[in-house]
């Protein structure tokens, strides 16, 4: 046994002496993992052909006289677990380690412990080593796994967070609408009251300065009921039913009830329809309202007058209807933002902020999509697609 390196205490020896002679170099030859031994300069004595074969030699014999893990690339931090076995201060070492064959990196677990003589004096390391290559892989990919998973739930559960973000977002816009369409009709009356009134103390009045101030809180009147017409149009309770329509048609209807509108403001209309559009199945009333927002927000856009192309066409299974202005355009900070409710670049109280966000959920609630292309002092376009 000395040969290879084995040495054992004087008891156990007297244990073993019954055994056969060869008993432990059969155990050794034939255990079903690496072994093999170095002496405390770490120069390998002894190595079963696992042990070789592991660290891609043909036969135990050929790694004896290699100093242990000098042969091993990246081998430090091995060495460092080996010097704590050697110097005592560790009583067992578990190290993984890489080592390139000629066509694969194996990984190897390797177990270390102090080798003694009868007198207990450390004489070199006994080292087991396994291949857990497969292992290794095995764990990498269930660790994989466990990572998509993770990733998965955690966009789902932000996709969740989003959807519920919405409904809350929803739920109260459809209240303050209901609050919005409440105090717009309170208010409306005590307004028409107050403008007969000072229409009666105008008639009045002799000063003419007087009189002008009165026209100035008249007009100031005339624009906050415009702005609660706006408001009660905005939130205005929809029909229940949908209804099979001609998109032409009704634009055909909103570009004549503006007629006048559009005139006073210096806007010229041009327009570009497809000839057979195919019907789509809507609520008329909501449609309509999407696209009066559009027309007030392009007739804003043009304080100086302009032009208004709409267009239709068909894509696919949807139609598009194209409406571009020749206004101020959209600086690119606020592209993302003009979707979101309150948002609005107009100082007066002509701006609510809440056209296009009422608007995008309408199409959005159509199965359609509403999105845009502008260029500051060129022009904006909406698009708005609407499935057949
Ligand atoms: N055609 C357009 N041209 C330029 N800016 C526009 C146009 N349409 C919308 N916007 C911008 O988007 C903002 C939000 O529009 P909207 O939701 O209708 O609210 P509001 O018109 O009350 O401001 C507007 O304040 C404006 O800055
Ligand atoms: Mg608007």
């Amino acid at each position: 046994m000395n040969g290879i390196g084995f040495n054992l205490c004087a008891e156990r020896k007297k244990l073993y002496t019954n055994f056969l002679p060869g008993y432990l170099e059969n155990i050794f030859v034939n255990a079903p993992i690496g072994i093999f031994t170095t002496n405390l300069e770490r120069i390998i004595t002894s190595a079963n052909q696992i042990a070789a074969k592991l660290h891609g030699c043909d036969h135990g014999y050929q790694l004896n006289g290699k100093i242990f893990p000098d042969f091993i690339c990246n081998h430090r931090f091995l060495l460092e677990k080996l010097q704590l076995v050697i110097n005592s201060t560790l009583n067992k070492a578990d190290v993984d380690y890489e080592i390139n064959t000629a066509n694969e990196v194996k990984t190897i677990r390797l177990v270390c412990t102090l080798l003694r003589d009868e007198k207990y004096a450390p004489i070199g390391l006994l080292n087991m080593c396994e291949d857990i290559t497969k292992e290794k892989f095995l764990v990498e990919q269930v660790r994989n796994y466990t990572h998509n998973l993770e990733h998965m739930v955690q966009e789902k559960t932000e996709e969740l967070k989003n959807a519920n973000l919405q409904l809350m977002h929803s739920e109260k816009l459809r209240m303050l609408g209901n609050l919005v369409v409440s105090v717009a009709h309170e208010m409306g009356n005590p307004l028409c009251s107050l403008e007969y009134l000072l229409a009666d103390v105008k008639e009045s009045l002799q000063d003419n300065k007087l009189k002008q101030s009165i026209d100035l809180c008249r007009s100031e009147i005339e624009r906050m009921g415009r702005l609660l017409y706006r408001l009660r149009e905005l939130y205005r309770p929809s029909e229940t039913r949908k209804s099979l329509i001609n998109i032409n048609q009704l634009l055909e209807d909103i570009l004549q009830i503006n007629r006048l509108y559009l005139a006073n403001n210096y806007v010229l209309v041009e327009k570009y329809f497809f000839p057979d559009m195919p019907a789509v199945f809507v609520f008329p009333d909501q449609i309509k309202q999407v696209f009066m927002n559009l027309i007030i927000n392009a007739v804003d856009s043009m304080a100086n007058g302009g032009c208004l192309k709409i267009y239709t066409r068909l894509n696919g299974k949807s139609i598009i209807v194209e409406v571009a202005d020749s206004g101020i355009g959209i600086p690119k900070e606020n592209i993302d933002n003009i979707f979101k409710s309150f948002f609005t670049t107009k100082n007066n109280s002509n701006g609510l902020g809440l056209g296009l966000s009422v608007s995008s959920q309408i199409i959005n609630a159509h199965g359609g999509k509403i999105w845009v292309e502008s260029e500051v002092n060129r022009g904006t376009t909406f698009f708005i697609s609407l499935p057949i």
